[in-house]
Protein backbone atom coordinates (compact mmCIF):
# COMPACT_ATOMS: atom_id res chain seq x y z
CA UNK A 1 0.00 0.00 0.00
CA UNK A 2 1.67 3.13 -0.91
CA UNK A 3 2.01 5.89 2.25
CA UNK A 4 -0.75 8.59 2.15
CA UNK A 5 0.02 11.78 3.55
CA UNK A 6 -1.98 14.51 2.42
CA UNK A 7 -5.80 13.25 1.13
CA UNK A 8 -8.01 15.44 -0.81
CA UNK A 9 -10.95 15.10 -2.43
CA UNK A 10 -13.61 17.71 -3.79
CA UNK A 11 -12.83 20.11 -1.15
CA UNK A 12 -12.22 17.48 1.62
CA UNK A 13 -8.64 17.27 2.81
CA UNK A 14 -7.05 15.68 5.73
CA UNK A 15 -3.68 14.32 6.41
CA UNK A 16 -1.41 12.45 8.87
CA UNK A 17 -0.34 13.62 11.76
CA UNK A 18 3.25 13.74 11.51
CA UNK A 19 3.83 14.39 15.57
CA UNK A 20 2.82 10.99 16.01
CA UNK A 21 4.36 8.94 13.62
CA UNK A 22 6.05 6.35 13.60
CA UNK A 23 3.37 5.25 16.63
CA UNK A 24 0.34 6.63 15.68
CA UNK A 25 -0.74 6.73 12.19
CA UNK A 26 -3.52 9.18 12.64
CA UNK A 27 -5.43 11.56 10.05
CA UNK A 28 -7.03 14.52 10.66
CA UNK A 29 -9.36 16.70 8.59
CA UNK A 30 -8.19 20.55 7.48
CA UNK A 31 -11.50 22.26 7.02
CA UNK A 32 -10.18 26.32 6.81
CA UNK A 33 -7.10 27.89 6.14
CA UNK A 34 -6.68 28.16 9.45
CA UNK A 35 -6.73 24.68 10.38
CA UNK A 36 -3.90 24.54 7.46
CA UNK A 37 -1.36 26.99 9.53
CA UNK A 38 -1.92 25.61 12.68
CA UNK A 39 -1.06 22.10 11.08
CA UNK A 40 2.37 23.69 9.54
CA UNK A 41 3.54 25.78 12.66
CA UNK A 42 3.26 22.84 14.58
CA UNK A 43 5.25 20.50 12.27
CA UNK A 44 1.93 17.99 12.03
CA UNK A 45 3.10 18.44 8.27
CA UNK A 46 6.40 19.23 7.51
CA UNK A 47 8.55 19.23 4.18
CA UNK A 48 9.13 21.59 2.01
CA UNK A 49 6.60 20.54 -0.93
CA UNK A 50 4.01 18.91 1.57
CA UNK A 51 3.22 22.31 3.79
CA UNK A 52 2.95 24.12 0.44
CA UNK A 53 0.52 21.75 -0.99
CA UNK A 54 -1.47 21.27 2.14
CA UNK A 55 -1.58 25.53 2.31
CA UNK A 56 -3.14 25.44 -0.92
CA UNK A 57 -5.28 23.23 -0.55
CA UNK A 58 -6.64 23.90 3.19
CA UNK A 59 -7.71 27.41 1.61
CA UNK A 60 -9.36 25.16 -1.41
CA UNK A 61 -11.33 23.21 0.88
CA UNK A 62 -12.43 26.64 3.25
CA UNK A 63 -13.35 28.09 -0.48
CA UNK A 64 -15.08 24.95 -1.53
CA UNK A 65 -17.24 24.88 1.53
CA UNK A 66 -18.17 28.71 1.14
CA UNK A 67 -19.47 28.11 -2.19
CA UNK A 68 -21.52 25.22 -1.40
CA UNK A 69 -22.63 27.13 1.64
CA UNK A 70 -23.61 30.34 -0.79
CA UNK A 71 -21.15 32.20 1.72
CA UNK A 72 -18.52 33.61 -0.68
CA UNK A 73 -18.26 37.50 -0.26
CA UNK A 74 -20.90 38.90 -3.13
CA UNK A 75 -18.28 40.76 -5.49
CA UNK A 76 -15.21 38.67 -7.35
CA UNK A 77 -12.94 41.61 -6.16
CA UNK A 78 -13.92 40.92 -2.51
CA UNK A 79 -13.36 36.94 -3.07
CA UNK A 80 -9.67 38.13 -4.92
CA UNK A 81 -9.07 40.23 -2.03
CA UNK A 82 -10.04 37.40 0.72
CA UNK A 83 -8.20 34.86 -1.11
CA UNK A 84 -4.79 36.98 -0.63
CA UNK A 85 -5.48 38.19 2.73
CA UNK A 86 -5.38 34.13 3.21
CA UNK A 87 -2.35 33.51 1.34
CA UNK A 88 -0.53 36.02 2.95
CA UNK A 89 -1.35 34.74 6.26
CA UNK A 90 -0.46 31.04 5.33
CA UNK A 91 2.87 32.42 4.21
CA UNK A 92 3.31 33.36 7.34
CA UNK A 93 3.77 29.90 8.89
CA UNK A 94 7.10 29.04 8.12
CA UNK A 95 9.45 31.08 6.30
CA UNK A 96 12.82 29.16 4.94
CA UNK A 97 10.74 26.70 2.37
CA UNK A 98 10.65 28.65 -0.72
CA UNK A 99 7.48 26.11 -1.99
CA UNK A 100 5.04 27.93 0.16
CA UNK A 101 5.54 31.57 -1.41
CA UNK A 102 6.38 30.03 -4.96
CA UNK A 103 2.61 28.18 -4.94
CA UNK A 104 0.75 31.29 -3.33
CA UNK A 105 2.41 33.65 -5.90
CA UNK A 106 1.37 31.19 -8.43
CA UNK A 107 -2.14 30.89 -7.34
CA UNK A 108 -2.58 34.71 -6.44
CA UNK A 109 -1.71 35.39 -10.24
CA UNK A 110 -4.90 32.60 -11.00
CA UNK A 111 -6.76 34.78 -8.98
CA UNK A 112 -5.61 38.06 -10.47
CA UNK A 113 -6.22 36.47 -13.60
CA UNK A 114 -9.81 35.02 -13.49
CA UNK A 115 -10.62 38.24 -12.15
CA UNK A 116 -9.44 40.47 -15.47
CA UNK A 117 -11.85 37.70 -17.29
CA UNK A 118 -15.30 39.93 -17.90
CA UNK A 119 -18.27 38.98 -15.92
CA UNK A 120 -15.94 36.98 -13.51
CA UNK A 121 -17.95 36.09 -9.86
CA UNK A 122 -16.89 35.46 -6.91
CA UNK A 123 -17.71 32.02 -7.85
CA UNK A 124 -15.40 32.02 -10.60
CA UNK A 125 -12.52 33.28 -8.60
CA UNK A 126 -12.75 31.01 -6.15
CA UNK A 127 -13.25 27.70 -8.70
CA UNK A 128 -10.18 29.31 -10.59
CA UNK A 129 -8.22 29.11 -6.58
CA UNK A 130 -8.97 25.45 -6.23
CA UNK A 131 -8.38 24.35 -9.86
CA UNK A 132 -5.36 25.58 -9.61
CA UNK A 133 -4.68 24.46 -5.86
CA UNK A 134 -5.80 20.34 -6.78
CA UNK A 135 -3.61 20.82 -10.01
CA UNK A 136 -0.20 21.69 -7.59
CA UNK A 137 -1.26 18.29 -5.69
CA UNK A 138 -1.04 16.04 -8.80
CA UNK A 139 2.11 17.98 -10.20
CA UNK A 140 4.19 17.02 -7.33
CA UNK A 141 3.89 13.03 -7.45
CA UNK A 142 4.92 13.80 -11.19
CA UNK A 143 7.57 15.84 -10.86
CA UNK A 144 8.75 13.76 -7.73
CA UNK A 145 9.01 10.39 -10.39
CA UNK A 146 11.16 12.16 -12.69
CA UNK A 147 13.44 13.59 -9.73
CA UNK A 148 13.50 10.13 -8.80
CA UNK A 149 14.66 8.99 -12.14
CA UNK A 150 17.01 11.63 -12.63
CA UNK A 151 19.13 11.37 -9.53
CA UNK A 152 19.01 7.01 -9.63
CA UNK A 153 20.55 7.62 -13.19
CA UNK A 154 22.95 10.04 -12.46
CA UNK A 155 24.32 8.27 -9.27
CA UNK A 156 24.62 5.19 -11.55
CA UNK A 157 27.17 7.08 -14.01
CA UNK A 158 28.67 9.08 -11.64
CA UNK A 159 28.87 8.22 -8.53
CA UNK A 160 30.27 4.45 -8.59
CA UNK A 161 33.76 3.57 -8.25
CA UNK A 162 33.64 0.15 -9.65
CA UNK A 163 31.22 -1.68 -12.03
CA UNK A 164 28.95 -3.13 -9.43
CA UNK A 165 26.41 -1.62 -10.93
CA UNK A 166 24.12 -0.57 -7.54
CA UNK A 167 25.11 2.03 -5.07
CA UNK A 168 24.72 2.88 -0.88
CA UNK A 169 23.09 6.25 -0.22
CA UNK A 170 22.65 8.28 2.46
CA UNK A 171 20.31 10.33 2.96
CA UNK A 172 19.09 13.15 5.97
CA UNK A 173 15.80 14.72 7.18
CA UNK A 174 12.71 12.97 5.80
CA UNK A 175 12.52 13.99 2.00
CA UNK A 176 10.01 11.46 0.91
CA UNK A 177 5.82 10.65 1.22
CA UNK A 178 5.61 12.56 3.84
CA UNK A 179 7.30 15.53 2.52
CA UNK A 180 5.53 15.88 -0.62
CA UNK A 181 2.52 14.74 -2.53
CA UNK A 182 4.17 10.98 -2.83
CA UNK A 183 6.93 9.36 -3.42
CA UNK A 184 9.45 11.86 -2.29
CA UNK A 185 12.68 14.10 -3.79
CA UNK A 186 16.24 12.56 -2.26
CA UNK A 187 14.28 9.98 -0.50
CA UNK A 188 12.29 8.95 -4.20
CA UNK A 189 15.83 8.53 -5.75
CA UNK A 190 16.37 6.61 -3.31
CA UNK A 191 13.28 4.60 -4.14
CA UNK A 192 13.82 5.06 -8.06
CA UNK A 193 16.90 2.68 -7.03
CA UNK A 194 15.55 0.75 -5.34
CA UNK A 195 12.55 -0.15 -8.10
CA UNK A 196 15.26 -0.86 -10.40
CA UNK A 197 17.34 -2.72 -8.14
CA UNK A 198 20.05 -0.68 -8.75
CA UNK A 199 20.15 0.28 -4.47
CA UNK A 200 22.66 -1.62 -2.48
CA UNK A 201 21.51 0.25 0.88
CA UNK A 202 20.33 3.24 2.17
CA UNK A 203 21.46 4.70 5.53
CA UNK A 204 19.50 7.78 7.51
CA UNK A 205 20.27 9.86 9.58
CA UNK A 206 18.52 10.72 12.96
CA UNK A 207 18.20 14.17 12.17
CA UNK A 208 18.23 15.94 15.76
CA UNK A 209 16.40 17.63 17.57
CA UNK A 210 13.28 16.69 15.70
CA UNK A 211 14.07 13.12 14.47
CA UNK A 212 12.82 13.10 10.59
CA UNK A 213 15.23 10.62 9.72
CA UNK A 214 14.68 8.13 12.36
CA UNK A 215 10.78 8.95 12.90
CA UNK A 216 9.25 9.38 9.54
CA UNK A 217 12.13 8.31 6.59
CA UNK A 218 13.08 5.00 8.59
CA UNK A 219 9.14 4.34 8.46
CA UNK A 220 9.04 5.27 4.75
CA UNK A 221 11.82 2.47 4.32
CA UNK A 222 10.67 0.24 6.42
CA UNK A 223 7.10 0.50 5.09
CA UNK A 224 8.61 -0.01 1.52
CA UNK A 225 10.67 -3.07 2.18
CA UNK A 226 14.27 -1.05 1.13
CA UNK A 227 17.15 -2.37 2.69
CA UNK A 228 18.31 0.20 5.16
CA UNK A 229 19.68 1.29 7.87
CA UNK A 230 19.41 3.94 10.95
CA UNK A 231 22.75 6.09 12.17
CA UNK A 232 22.36 9.05 14.37
CA UNK A 233 24.13 11.91 12.95
CA UNK A 234 27.73 11.88 14.87
CA UNK A 235 27.94 8.29 13.07
CA UNK A 236 28.51 9.75 9.71
CA UNK A 237 31.63 10.35 9.73
CA UNK A 238 33.04 7.36 10.34
CA UNK A 239 30.33 5.71 8.02
CA UNK A 240 31.85 7.75 5.25
CA UNK A 241 35.42 6.60 6.08
CA UNK A 242 34.27 3.27 5.76
CA UNK A 243 35.92 0.91 2.34
CA UNK A 244 34.04 -1.95 3.21
CA UNK A 245 30.21 -1.13 1.76
CA UNK A 246 31.13 2.22 0.88
CA UNK A 247 29.02 5.09 0.60
CA UNK A 248 28.60 6.35 -3.16
CA UNK A 249 26.34 9.71 -2.81
CA UNK A 250 24.99 11.61 -0.22
CA UNK A 251 21.16 12.64 -1.34
CA UNK A 252 19.13 15.55 0.16
CA UNK A 253 16.70 17.67 0.19
CA UNK A 254 16.08 21.39 -0.08
CA UNK A 255 13.98 24.13 1.56
CA UNK A 256 14.96 26.82 -0.96
CA UNK A 257 17.61 26.87 -3.27
CA UNK A 258 19.59 30.15 -4.21
CA UNK A 259 20.45 31.60 -7.43
CA UNK A 260 23.82 30.15 -7.09
CA UNK A 261 23.05 27.09 -5.60
CA UNK A 262 24.09 27.80 -2.23
CA UNK A 263 20.54 24.87 -0.93
CA UNK A 264 19.31 26.16 2.62
CA UNK A 265 18.21 22.39 4.25
CA UNK A 266 17.30 20.68 7.44
CA UNK A 267 19.97 21.35 10.00
CA UNK A 268 23.30 19.07 9.91
CA UNK A 269 22.72 19.00 5.96
CA UNK A 270 26.00 21.28 5.96
CA UNK A 271 28.19 19.11 7.91
CA UNK A 272 27.64 16.34 5.57
CA UNK A 273 28.46 18.02 2.80
CA UNK A 274 32.11 19.02 4.34
CA UNK A 275 32.19 15.28 4.91
CA UNK A 276 30.84 14.16 1.72
CA UNK A 277 33.83 16.67 -0.06
CA UNK A 278 36.62 15.24 2.61
CA UNK A 279 35.72 11.36 1.86
CA UNK A 280 35.35 12.10 -1.75
CA UNK A 281 31.61 10.58 -1.86
CA UNK A 282 29.24 12.90 -4.40
CA UNK A 283 26.63 15.72 -3.21
CA UNK A 284 23.29 15.65 -4.55
CA UNK A 285 20.74 18.17 -3.91
CA UNK A 286 17.33 16.62 -4.86
CA UNK A 287 14.47 19.42 -5.69
CA UNK A 288 11.67 20.42 -8.05
CA UNK A 289 12.07 23.56 -9.40
CA UNK A 290 9.52 25.41 -6.84
CA UNK A 291 12.52 24.97 -4.37
CA UNK A 292 14.82 27.15 -6.85
CA UNK A 293 14.45 30.61 -5.96
CA UNK A 294 16.14 33.14 -8.82
CA UNK A 295 15.00 35.80 -6.93
CA UNK A 296 17.28 34.98 -3.70
CA UNK A 297 21.00 35.79 -4.74
CA UNK A 298 22.99 33.33 -2.29
CA UNK A 299 22.80 32.02 1.02
CA UNK A 300 23.55 34.98 3.13
CA UNK A 301 19.91 35.93 1.96
CA UNK A 302 17.92 33.13 3.13
CA UNK A 303 16.11 33.62 6.17
CA UNK A 304 16.75 30.44 8.91
CA UNK A 305 13.67 29.72 11.02
CA UNK A 306 14.75 29.12 14.54
CA UNK A 307 12.46 26.62 16.61
CA UNK A 308 12.04 26.63 19.88
CA UNK A 309 14.34 25.15 22.60
CA UNK A 310 11.77 22.22 23.51
CA UNK A 311 12.78 20.73 20.78
CA UNK A 312 15.76 20.44 22.15
CA UNK A 313 15.82 19.98 25.67
CA UNK A 314 12.98 17.02 25.32
CA UNK A 315 11.73 14.77 23.11
CA UNK A 316 8.53 12.92 22.23
CA UNK A 317 8.29 9.10 21.87
CA UNK A 318 6.57 5.74 22.65
CA UNK A 319 7.08 5.41 26.62
CA UNK A 320 7.31 1.72 27.61
CA UNK A 321 5.97 0.51 30.96
CA UNK A 322 9.14 -1.36 32.48
CA UNK A 323 6.21 -3.91 33.72
CA UNK A 324 2.97 -3.83 31.93
CA UNK A 325 5.33 -3.39 28.26
CA UNK A 326 2.35 -1.45 27.69
CA UNK A 327 3.34 1.78 25.52
CA UNK A 328 1.67 5.29 24.74
CA UNK A 329 2.70 8.75 23.59
CA UNK A 330 4.54 10.91 25.73
CA UNK A 331 7.48 13.19 26.10
CA UNK A 332 10.86 13.17 28.35
CA UNK A 333 13.11 15.87 28.98
CA UNK A 334 16.76 15.38 28.45
CA UNK A 335 19.07 18.61 29.00
CA UNK A 336 19.37 20.25 32.21
CA UNK A 337 17.39 22.61 33.29
CA UNK A 338 18.00 26.61 32.75
CA UNK A 339 20.31 25.74 29.77
CA UNK A 340 20.66 28.21 26.78
CA UNK A 341 19.52 26.54 23.58
CA UNK A 342 19.64 27.42 19.95
CA UNK A 343 17.79 25.83 17.67
CA UNK A 344 18.03 26.44 13.93
CA UNK A 345 15.53 24.25 11.99
CA UNK A 346 18.59 24.34 8.85
CA UNK A 347 21.67 25.39 7.59
CA UNK A 348 23.10 26.72 4.51
CA UNK A 349 25.02 24.23 2.36
CA UNK A 350 27.58 26.39 -0.06
CA UNK A 351 27.42 25.40 -3.85
CA UNK A 352 30.99 24.36 -4.02
CA UNK A 353 30.50 21.29 -1.71
CA UNK A 354 27.57 20.06 -3.99
CA UNK A 355 27.69 18.03 -7.21
CA UNK A 356 24.65 18.57 -8.48
CA UNK A 357 21.26 19.89 -8.34
CA UNK A 358 18.87 16.65 -9.15
CA UNK A 359 15.59 18.35 -10.49
CA UNK A 360 12.27 17.13 -12.59
CA UNK A 361 13.89 18.92 -16.03
CA UNK A 362 17.28 16.88 -15.42
CA UNK A 363 20.33 17.57 -13.05
CA UNK A 364 22.17 20.61 -12.65
CA UNK A 365 25.91 20.27 -12.44
CA UNK A 366 28.21 23.56 -12.30
CA UNK A 367 29.74 24.47 -15.37
CA UNK A 368 33.52 24.92 -15.73
CA UNK A 369 33.35 28.28 -14.26
CA UNK A 370 32.73 25.90 -11.19
CA UNK A 371 29.52 27.88 -10.77
CA UNK A 372 25.56 26.38 -11.04
CA UNK A 373 23.34 28.36 -13.74
CA UNK A 374 20.27 27.27 -12.53
CA UNK A 375 18.23 29.56 -14.48
CA UNK A 376 18.79 27.37 -17.66
CA UNK A 377 16.19 25.40 -15.92
CA UNK A 378 13.62 27.29 -16.13
CA UNK A 379 13.81 27.95 -20.07
O1 LIG B 1 11.70 21.16 9.26
P1 LIG B 1 11.25 20.23 8.17
O2 LIG B 1 11.02 18.84 8.63
O3 LIG B 1 10.09 20.80 7.40
O4 LIG B 1 12.48 20.19 7.16
C1 LIG B 1 12.38 19.41 6.01
C2 LIG B 1 13.61 19.43 5.18
O5 LIG B 1 14.59 20.07 5.49
C3 LIG B 1 13.54 18.69 3.88
O6 LIG B 1 14.79 18.18 3.53
C4 LIG B 1 13.06 19.64 2.78
O7 LIG B 1 11.93 20.35 3.17
C5 LIG B 1 12.76 18.91 1.52
S1 LIG B 1 11.37 17.84 1.65
C6 LIG B 1 11.17 17.17 0.11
Amino acid sequence: MVLEAIRYNDGKLSIIDQLQLPFVEHYFEIQTSEDGWQAIKKMQVRGAPAIAIVAALSLASELQALVKANTLPSKAEEAEAFIIERLKYLVSSRPTAVNLSDAAGKLQDTVSKRLKTPKSTAKDVANAFIQAAEAMLAKDVEDNTRIGDNGAKWILANALSSQRGSATVLTHCNTGSLATAGYGTALGVIRSLHSSHALQHAYCTETRPYNQGSRLTAFELVHDNIPATLVTDSMAAALLSRTEGRVNAIVVGADRVAANGDTANKIGTYGLAVLAKYHRVKFLVAAPLTTIDLATKSGNDIIIEERPASEVTRIKGSQEDDITGDSKLGTVRIAADGINVWNPAFDVTPAELIDGIITEKGVAERGPDGQFHLDGLFE
